[in-house]
């Protein structure tokens, strides 16, 4: 019983065997770079659609609360990235905190959640290149995956452009850490610019009779039309927009000088994306009434279209469509770095963490990349999002609680960076990740229940025997 509850000593990187370690090429502004290329993308560019869809105009507030929650999170994640500079994330703080069951369930969680936001964000970038592949003759049902109406399957299809994405920027993750995030720094670059070009061009038209009625489908969760709406709800949903900072603390045994530089990644990404974001999102609710762009497949060109601009959001699209990848890019990554360091534990299979000769780790993205494939052709963008929260908010709840725990446990560990109200940082990560959670919707909340079962089963038949070995 008591191994189940086992810690992880926090090793330092140089400790890992050779041929297990990885290259430290990274500063704090490919950090922070990745930070936002990660951060910035479908939750902005396509999910506010859903957002208004669920919400109406008090989509406003959801993001309002969702980047509240990401706040604290940031801040916890800052405070133990900075402390524990290994990679794995929040899997490890959990190893280091709360013992390995509980590690157990928050990667595998991540696990979930990286690999989710990837087909996400693949389905969302889809979304953005569909109109000009179909003018270029692509068939429409090799541009979206099976539509569903009512339950029922109402046309076939498989989602090709997504497919190319995930393969395409795999690709060059095995090509290397440090080409990837020079070229991710140049990509975020071309999407902040994009959003800006968006506010300057639609502000003008902005109406505040856009926001009335505010609030049509009230604020907590309930059923409404076959789905489940109310301002918690797509809060529930916007939270994908947020996050991607995790992805940094990922990065940490590949920093340079992971003290100092992941607490500006960490938090200077994540404050600039909540300013961003309210910006871009006052400007769409304002320039256009939400019933006019509810679930479009890419809003904000709609709306540019609509208020009679198709020049600009044909520039919009092409941006979407040049800049989205550096999100797959950052999580891809993150979701390579996770597999890594859960194998170099034993609880998964080691011989995937194995690194190449530039240091990346070919096996575990290739694998990854293969599993992204099958959601990203074939699911909706919302139910896959929505999953990916899940995960995510089981990452983020364990994160707080774990600044909490160590700042108990361990008061002399040294910390580069301290998250200021430790406390209201801790409790708020922990209560609002749960509101947030019980906000998603039921179906999603079931799935990952299933997900985690399958998880635990996986647990004690495989891993749990294997990472003893490991120690032994
Ligand atoms: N925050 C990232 C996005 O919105 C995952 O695409």
């Amino acid at each position: 019983m008591a191994s189940l509850f086992r810690l992880k000593p926090i090793h330092a990187a140089a400790e890992q065997p050779h041929g297990h370690q990885l290259a430290r090429t990274l500063s704090w502004y490919h950090l922070v770079a990745l930070g936002v290329g990660a951060i910035v993308g479908t939750g902005i560019l396509t999910l506010i659609g859903v957002g208004v869809d669920r919400a109406g105009p008090a989509v406003i507030l959801s993001f309002v609360v969702a980047g509240a929650i990401c706040a604290c999170a940031a801040l916890a994640y800052a405070e133990l990235a900075t402390s524990i500079p290994a990679s794995g994330s929040a899997y490890t703080y959990s190893y280091v905190a709360l013992g390995e069951i509980v590690a157990w369930v928050v990667g595998w969680s991540l696990l979930a959640e990286y690999t989710l936001v990837v087909a996400t964000v693949a389905v969302g970038w889809s979304g953005y290149a569909t109109p000009f592949l179909l003018g270029l003759g692509v068939p429409p049902e090799l541009t979206h995956g099976p539509q569903m109406v009512a339950g029922q399957v109402a046309a076939w299809g498989v989602n090709v452009p997504a497919l190319f994405v995930v393969w395409l920027v795999a690709g060059l993750l095995i090509l290397g850490t440090r080409e990837s995030a020079t070229l991710n720094a140049i990509l975020v670059v071309v999407k902040l610019v994009a959003l800006a070009v968006f506010v300057a061009v639609a502000l003008p038209y902005f109406d505040a009779a856009n926001f009335d009625p505010f609030a049509p489908f009230g604020y907590a969760k309930h059923a409404s039309g076959g789905v489940e709406r109310g301002m918690m709800a797509a809060a529930a949903i916007i939270f994908f927009a947020f996050y991607g900072f995790d992805a940094i603390s990922t990065a940490a045994e590949e920093a340079r000088n992971p003290g100092r530089d992941l607490a500006i990644g960490i938090v200077g990404s994540m404050v600039a994306c909540v300013a961003i974001y309210m910006i871009v999102a006052l400007t769409a609710v304002g320039a256009l009434h939400y019933s006019r762009f509810a679930d479009s497949p890419e809003p904000l060109a709609l709306i540019l279209r609509e208020i009679g601009q198709p020049g600009v959001a044909k520039f919009l699209a092409l941006s979407a469509i040049v800049a989205l990848p550096t999100v797959i890019l950052g999580f891809l990554f993150g979701q390579s770095r996770i597999f890594f360091v859960m194998a170099r534990d034993g609880l998964l299979p080691k011989s995937l963490a194995k690194v190449s000769r530039r240091g990346s780790p070919v096996r575990i993205t290739l694998f990854t990349a293969a599993i992204v494939s099958f959601f990203a052709a074939f699911l909706p963008i919302d139910e896959i999002a929505a999953l990916a929260n899940a995960g995510t908010l089981t990452a983020f709840a364990a994160v707080g609680l774990c600044l909490l725990v160590l700042r108990r446990r361990a008061p002399e560990l040294a910390r580069p960076f301290r998250t200021p109200a430790a406390w209201v940082v801790g409790l708020g990560a922990i209560f609002g990740c749960l509101y947030l959670f019980l906000s998603l919707p039921t179906k999603t909340q079931l799935w990952f229940g299933c997900w985690n079962l399958l998880g635990l089963v996986v647990y004690f038949a495989y891993a749990r025997r294997n990472a003893a070995k490991g120690d032994a």
